[in-house]
């Protein structure tokens, strides 16, 4: 009987020893706490199928924030539901809108937490598409194609309006084709040259964003944003995608969604060198939350697992619900 020589449990066997070859570390520092804020007074309303996130106005937002700072986290994501809407989304680029008021306010607060400003139309516009649409009936029904170079123009528009409010990096989410070079352009005219581009890239339509479009109230009103938003069973696009973001100026990439692309995360980090962010969606959150809620799954193992698995598949930074809960759970471990 010959007994292994090759033993890899040796540098398994005690908590030390695992932590001196663990390969991988997550951290407050990695985290991005989107925030979701809406006009009225007052307001701290929970995302139905998204526990412990909330509806915040501007002025419930400020405890939200100084939790988030006291654990930690260096970065909010904002997200706006804007009064009224409209077909051209003018909020979003409104110098009062929600999102630059909000900006304006925990700059004030805190002139050192990362403001990352959201650069979409969805939450502005009465139609929920991403741009500007051009709509047409036809057997009945309406369609609509949403025209890209007009749309630019509204997106550099609301880019420029974010940096003037104060945002720390400008994060279109929004899919057009030149998107980066247009906001690049438009925020370097406006004297914005140091504010960096973090592009949503790799960004597929998928049906993990359903618990953000209700909070955000953002669902497209007619058709899908499959004209857009990547197809799921696309690899090389996704090169190609995040290629083209380069060429433009971007400074930072993101894969979104995280969980279901994690090959993808993997493959957008071997290929490019910048720093590369995963967004956990709202409802790669939301089924996490339904299992621990239903004592099938044990949370904070599940989400720290998760959120190793995203690190070691490539993501420097991590755009996540669970941010908060997170830093409090690594705290813990200390
Ligand atoms: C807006 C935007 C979306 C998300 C972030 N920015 C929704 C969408 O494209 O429908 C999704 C975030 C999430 O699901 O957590 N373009
Ligand atoms: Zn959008």
């Amino acid at each position: 009987m010959a007994f292994p020589t090759v033993r890899h449990r040796r540098l398994r066997r005690t908590a030390a020893l695992r932590s001196m070859v663990r390969e991988t570390a997550i951290s407050a520092d990695d985290f991005i706490m989107p925030i979701f804020v809406t006009y009225g007074e007052g307001v701290k309303n929970e995302i139905g199928s998204m526990p412990g996130v909330y509806h915040f106005s501007l002025d419930t937002l400020r405890g939200e924030v100084d939790e988030i700072v006291e654990l930690g986290i260096k970065a909010v994501i904002l997200f706006g539901i804007p009064e009224s809407k409209d077909s051209l989304g003018t909020e979003a680029y409104a110098q009062d809108g929600i999102i630059q008021q909000a900006t304006r306010r925990i700059k004030s607060w805190y002139p050192d937490l990362l403001v990352v400003a959201d650069t979409c139309l969805c939450e502005f516009t009465d139609h929920g598409h991403c741009g500007m649409v051009h709509t047409f009936e036809r057997d009945g029904h309406v369609h609509g194609d949403v025209l890209n170079d007009e749309s630019l123009e509204l997106l550099v528009r609301t880019a420029v309006a974010q940096a003037e409010a104060g945002a720390d990096i400008i994060a279109p989410s929004n899919m057009m084709d030149g998107y980066v070079q247009a906001i690049r352009e438009g925020l370097d005219a406006a004297g914005y040259d140091q504010i960096p581009i973090m592009a949503y890239s790799v960004k597929y339509a998928s049906a993990f964003y359903g618990p953000f479009r209700e909070a955000a109230q953002s669902a497209p009103q007619f058709g899908d944003r499959k004209t857009y938003q990547m197809d799921p069973a696309n690899a090389l696009e996704a090169i190609r995608e995040a290629e083209s973001d380069v060429l433009e100026g971007a400074d930072m990439l993101m894969v979104k969604p995280a969980l279901a692309y994690m090959d993808i995360i993997r493959t957008i980090k071997n290929e490019f060198d910048l720093p590369l962010v995963a967004y956990n969606v709202s409802g790669e959150y939301s089924m996490v939350k339904a299992g621990a809620a239903n004592g099938w799954i044990n949370e904070k193992a599940i989400v720290l697992e998760l959120l190793t698995g995203l690190k070691r598949a490539g993501a420097d930074i991590i755009i996540t619900y669970h941010s908060k809960d997170a830093a409090r759970w690594l705290r813990e471990e200390r």
